[in-house]
């Protein structure tokens, strides 16, 4: 597959992927811009780039498994559904092995704020936040403990502060 079509190929088939789902389609979007927006921003290097966009374009992939089997997109049923879907989904993509890796655990655990081991994973729980906060038409007093507890870039934070009109 074509390195700089990668990203595009991997939204497209995303796309496909929920089969006419806009809410599903639309919240991937959104949560994929915000990570690439604070990745470059907090500089990833190349690879951490494009493993946090990978995996932010696929992180909600088990939603509609989920929705079937269990009657809900719990945290704990996406996560525990995810890692095999991630792993199938980025098969044709020829991604070096480790990166593979990594996207199949970002997904795995992206309801998880705990052990959070690297700036790919901190961002997308960032991205992911900045995202549900709106949609899921979270409280001023649930926001302002995500921004205390959760945000850690400095980039991530100056985003939540504007979008939700906070103090920094
Ligand atoms: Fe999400």
């Amino acid at each position: 597959m074509k390195e700089e079509k990668k990203i595009s190929n991997a939204v497209t088939k995303m796309i496909f992927f929920y089969h006419g789902s806009t809410h599903d389609i639309e919240h991937f979007l959104k949560v994929w811009a915000y990570a690439r927006t604070i990745g470059e921003q907090e500089n990833l290097n190349e690879e951490l780039q494009e493993t946090l966009e990978l995996a932010s374009i696929i992180h909600d992939i088990a939603c509609p498994l989920c929705r079937s089997k269990y009657g809900s997109t719990e945290g704990k049923y996406q996560e525990k559904e995810g890692m095999p879907l991630a792993r199938e989904f980025y098969q044709e993509f020829d991604l070096p092995e480790e990166m593979l890796n990594r996207i199949c655990y970002l997904v795995g655990h992206h309801h998880t704020y705990t052990g959070v081991d690297g700036l790919d994973y901190q961002i997308l729980l960032e991205a992911d936040f900045l995202v549900n906060a709106s949609e899921s038409h979270y409280s001023r007093p649930q926001i302002e403990s995500f921004q205390k507890k959760v945000f850690k870039t400095g980039s991530g934070l100056k985003l939540l502060n504007s979008i939700y009109q906070l103090q920094g």
